[in-house]
């Protein structure tokens, strides 16, 4: 039975999945499956791009043959000529008799390197930037050599804006019935896929897909159709931003990718310290033990860290096999750009840090950013300065000190003596007008978020600078630290008050805020964003975090920021005069007679003796005389910021904050309940 999907009213996906592959390209394990893709254009003459791996062949012929309703198959056009998307070609043209083939010269010579047949009969070649016309689409060519192979090629449909780009933006997964980008929550569940897919695949031919994609930046795309994983139809730039680093071998955190090979553990030991100590630093590790992660899982890593450590254990006078093994693979794919650090093992002839380096050196652009640190057999107690030394010098360059301006010392000494003590008037500062903001940021896969007031444009210029304030106590201030970066989500004037319940009046230590919301969206940088009753998103890159005393300031880069819509920003003013509910006051309470048969109440402080209760016609003596406790209305503050009521008689102590938004107490007022 067939299984099919619309691409558009014209445009079928005719491929499959594929879950019982255990190892792509007979090397990278895939257990999430893959899927290989294939798109059927029904126009005035049918087009079929690409076919797919003989793994899949009966469930794709069924697709196509469904998919073409009765006509004929005119055309099949061919991108790439790897047998993932190639080896069912002879078949689907035995079955097609009438279908001519459209690719171009490097396509025609392997079709007849990989088939005895001779289809040169059945060919029509294209090249760059020639136009076919299959009726209402005009179809053009972009030359995509070494993305994957010399041969490869895009397809632009120029009518409506499709590109079809073979092996790029593909990712490692089935589709599971997904098809499109916006069906999965790609950034949170299938980016690390899509990273091993790109730097195993394609990530040795970097200049190539810049190449590509320089081509690409003068198309109008509104719809991407890769050989593998998701058709892109919204947000393709957050993952182009990707392509864009992965193919220039730029970093996209700066994090340590720590690898060991380890025989009996002692290697490990010094590693598993190492990273106790980077983490201690507020560095982010990635951490594998090359014996039993996949090479092309830490080569991925390798892609996205910024700082890569090897440790490593002598080997037949050489290293360990599976680290020698991984040195070759990261080689192999063309990575560089990366800060090195050597950590080598050897109980009587240490060499493999030697070894390692030798590897390692000729990669493009490497700085090695220590000596190689010797362990003999084991870390000795008067090596442990050595492994700090070595985690201090990653932590300087991944965490700087916050950047220091000329006036800086000057400000230091004033903030360092005693303050003047002049006389503050809290009210002053909320003649200020401030916006109001989702502050969202994401740890370890972990999303975190908050309500802010203190936004603000710090720098034009570029890139362009803002500045947050965030109180200490709050969870996410200790999540950006950790992850130096956030975005900022302006909140518009119809955002519902249950928008700042969840972000506001509950701690993202014990809660997920984000549970039960239905939208995904996040920017290139991983982190989520508030897509409604938003109008703008700002993704921020921490360059200095200054500690003030309640709230620790960061000053951060904008990297990405667009409009989401009109609405006009709502203030922190309107949030309290329009959207924060206001309090009911108490009902009051009466003197009354209450009738236990039925529920009856009589108003007054005297029930007659003769009453009977008009309802169910009960006597006095069947009513209880409810008289109201009159209660001493109890003094505190109430946060005027959530409503959080605090009892005290006196003063609200001057480090108090509040209990559910964490505000301090000059957010709070006089109040009695
Ligand atoms: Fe998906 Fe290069 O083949």
């Amino acid at each position: 039975m067939h299984c099919t999907r619309k691409v558009q009213d014209d445009l079928i996906w005719v491929g499959a999945d594929d879950r019982r592959l255990p190892f792509f390209e007979g090397v990278y394990g895939v257990p999430d499956g893959v899927s290989y893709n294939s798109y059927l254009l029904l126009d005035e003459k049918t087009v079929l791009f690409d076919t797919c791996d003989k793994a899949v062949y009966e469930i794709f012929f069924e697709n196509v043959a469904y998919a073409l309703g009765g006509r004929k198959l005119d055309y099949l056009l061919i991108s790439h000529m790897e047998p993932d998307h190639a080896a069912t070609i002879e078949s689907l043209l035995l079955r097609y008799p009438e279908a001519r083939i459209l690719c171009n010269a490097k396509v025609k010579t392997m079709l007849a390197q990989f088939f005895a047949a001779d289809f040169s009969a059945r060919i029509d070649l294209v090249k760059e930037g020639d136009v076919f016309s299959t009726g209402r689409h005009e179809l053009t060519f972009v030359m995509a050599p070494m993305v994957h192979w010399p041969e490869v090629m895009m397809t632009y449909d120029k009518t409506d804006k499709i590109l079809f780009t073979a092996d790029a933006f593909g990712t490692f997964g089935a589709l599971n019935g997904r098809l499109f980008n916006d069906e999965t929550d790609f950034f949170a569940e299938n980016l690390s896929e899509a990273r091993r897919y790109y730097t195993n695949i394609v990530g040795k031919y970097g200049s190539q897909v810049q190449a590509v994609l320089k081509k690409a930046a003068a198309l109008e795309i509104a719809t991407v159709c890769p050989l593998h994983g998701f058709v892109w139809r919204s947000h393709f730039g957050d993952f182009l931003e990707k392509y864009l680093l992965w193919s220039s071998y730029t970093p996209e955190e700066q994090s340590v990718m720590l690898a060991y090979a380890s025989v009996y553990g002692h290697t490990e030991n010094a590693a598993n310290i190492l990273a106790t100590k980077l983490v201690e630093r507020g560095v982010r590790v990635r951490m594998y033990d090359t014996s039993v992660t996949p090479a092309s899982y830490i080569v991925s890593d390798a892609f996205r860290c910024s700082h890569l450590v090897f440790a490593a254990t002598t080997y037949n006078a050489g290293v360990f096999v599976t680290m020698e093994n991984l040195l070759h693979d990261l080689a192999a794919h063309n990575l560089q750009k990366r800060k090195v650090a050597v950590i080598e093992n050897g109980s009587w002839a240490p060499t493999s840090g030697k070894v390692m380096r030798d590897l390692i050196a000729p990669m493009k652009n490497i700085e090695f950013i220590a000596d190689n640190i010797t362990l003999k057999s084991a870390l000795a107690a008067d090596q442990e300065g050595a492994l700090d030394a070595l985690a201090d010098a990653i932590a300087a360059e991944i965490n700087p000190a916050p950047v220091v301006s000329a006036a800086a010392p000057a400000a230091a000494e004033a903030a360092s003596a005693a303050p003047v003590a002049l006389d503050v008037d809290g009210g002053a500062f909320h003649k200020f007008t401030y916006g109001v903001e989702v502050l969202t940021t994401c740890v370890d896969g972990k999303d975190y978020g908050c309500i802010i007031n203190s936004a603000g444009q710090a720098a034009s210029g570029d890139p362009k600078k803002v500045t947050i304030s965030v109180i200490k106590k709050n969870h996410t201030a200790d999540m950006i630290a950790k992850s130096g970066k956030f975005n900022i989500s302006i909140l518009t004037e119809d955002a519902p008050f249950d928008l700042f319940k969840r972000f506001g009046f509950q701690s993202g230590r014990d809660t997920d805020k984000f549970a039960g919301v239905t939208w995904t969206e996040r920017t290139a940088n991983g982190i989520r964003y508030i897509p409604e009753y938003t109008n703008a998103v700002l993704a921020c890159e921490v360059i200095s975090v200054q500690d003030l005393d309640a709230s620790v300031l960061f000053v951060a880069n904008v990297v990405e920021a667009k409009v989401l819509s009109k609405a006009p920003s709502c203030t922190y003013a309107y949030y309290h005069a329009h959207i924060k509910p206001k309090k009911n006051p108490a009902p009051e309470q009466k003197e009354s007679w209450v009738c236990r048969v039925c529920g009856y109440v009589y108003e007054g402080a005297e029930l007659p003796d003769d009453f009977v209760c008009p309802l169910c016609k009960h006597g006095k003596e069947d009513f209880e005389h409810v008289v109201p406790v009159t209660k001493k209305k109890q003094k505190g503050y109430v946060c005027t910021i959530c409503g959080h009521f605090e009892p005290c008689d006196g003063e609200l102590p001057a480090d108090y904050t509040c209990p559910l938004c964490k505000h301090g107490r000059d957010d709070f007022e006089p109040a009695e309940q």
